[in-house]
């Protein structure tokens, strides 16, 4: 399925939107300390799909949000999601030398920069959180941030990632994967999405419980099509080593499933995704153009 061309020029404005935001605020690359703000930028700026930031703008368009208040929100969390690929892909994590197509950061700077611009990337997310006014009022704000916290730290994508080492050479079954998924994937996913809800006017609670499911569903079927293509893209496609899974040992939907039974699981999640959002209408248009985006991709 081709996505129509509305949605590519959504898509676009808002990428770009995010872009100009992210330029913003990271620090510029002649201030001091320069590399380290030189290797920030590079790890962040011009790659990636920017879902995360997409999902935000959807769900904010959705709470009729401010666009100005949700890029600083989406932002936020690009930047603790670029943190999370500097970190990934260090040596003493997942060992990749290619990422969005150029050589990962410790690799173009070092292993000590790429572990403190990870530090910063984290720590400049929730400046930004804290800085900028996001929400009507400062207790949705302060939830914001909670939100957040929850979604990065040890019960959200940091111990996903903890659980993914652990599991090296390891034969998962299919609920633990499902338990690490919604971890290191899901959990940032989901707070993208809540966060964009929460830049615009309060949804009820059956909304945003709707909107909460609409998410979990996409979040792990994000990390399951992300295996399935780690399997089956090329390197050039992917702009990351592609096959390092298997060449890794590390358990995965493919290697518990298969790539068939796979994609069926992703399609199950992303039918189980556009449900949650019965009775929105109009309004959820672009998160049903996401969550197809999402599991149809071949990147
Ligand atoms: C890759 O995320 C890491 C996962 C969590 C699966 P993305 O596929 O969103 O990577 P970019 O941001 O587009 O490079
Ligand atoms: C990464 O999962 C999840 C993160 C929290 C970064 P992967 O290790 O599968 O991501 P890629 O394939 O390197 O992008
Ligand atoms: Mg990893
Ligand atoms: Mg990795
Ligand atoms: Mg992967």
């Amino acid at each position: 399925m081709t996505p129509s061309a509305d949605f590519q020029s959504w898509v676009h404005a808002r990428q770009s939107c995010i872009e100009s935001t992210l330029q913003n605020v990271l620090p510029a690359p002649d201030i001091a300390p320069q590399r380290l703000h030189q290797a920030m930028r590079y790890a962040v700026l011009g790659g990636g799909k920017r879902v995360r930031p997409l999902l935000a703008f959807a769900a904010g368009e959705l709470a009729m949000a401010d666009t100005e208040r949700v890029a600083i929100a989406g932002a936020a969390v690009e930047l603790i999601h670029a943190y999370s690929l500097v970190h990934d892909d260090l040596p003493c994590m997942d060992d990749d030398v290619l990422r969005r197509g150029r050589p990962t950061c410790h690799v173009e700077y070092d292993e000590a920069t790429a572990l403190l611009v990870g530090d910063a990337l984290q720590s400049l997310a929730f400046q930004l959180i804290a800085e900028y006014r996001l929400a009507a009022d400062p207790a949705t704000q302060l939830e914001m941030v909670k939100l957040l916290a929850a979604a990065a730290g040890s019960r959200g994508m940091a111990g996903g990632q903890a659980i993914d080492l652990e599991a090296i050479g390891k034969a998962l079954s299919v609920p633990e994967l499902e338990f690490m998924h919604i971890h290191k994937t899901g959990a940032l996913i989901r707070a993208a999405a809540l966060l964009g809800v929460r830049c615009g006017n309060s949804l009820n609670e059956k909304e945003f419980a709707q909107i909460d499911h609409f998410a979990k569903c996409i979040g792990l079927a994000f990390q399951v099509v992300d295996d399935v293509l780690d399997a089956e893209a090329s390197t050039a496609t992917l702009g990351k080593t592609a096959g390092k899974d298997a060449q890794q040992n590390k358990p995965t939907y493919v290697s518990a499933l298969g790539v068939a039974e796979s994609k069926a699981f992703a399609e199950e999640l992303r039918q189980n995704a556009l449900k949650a959002l019965d009775g929105f209408g109009e309004r959820a248009l672009r998160l049903r153009q996401l969550a197809d985006f999402i599991v149809l991709r071949k990147f």
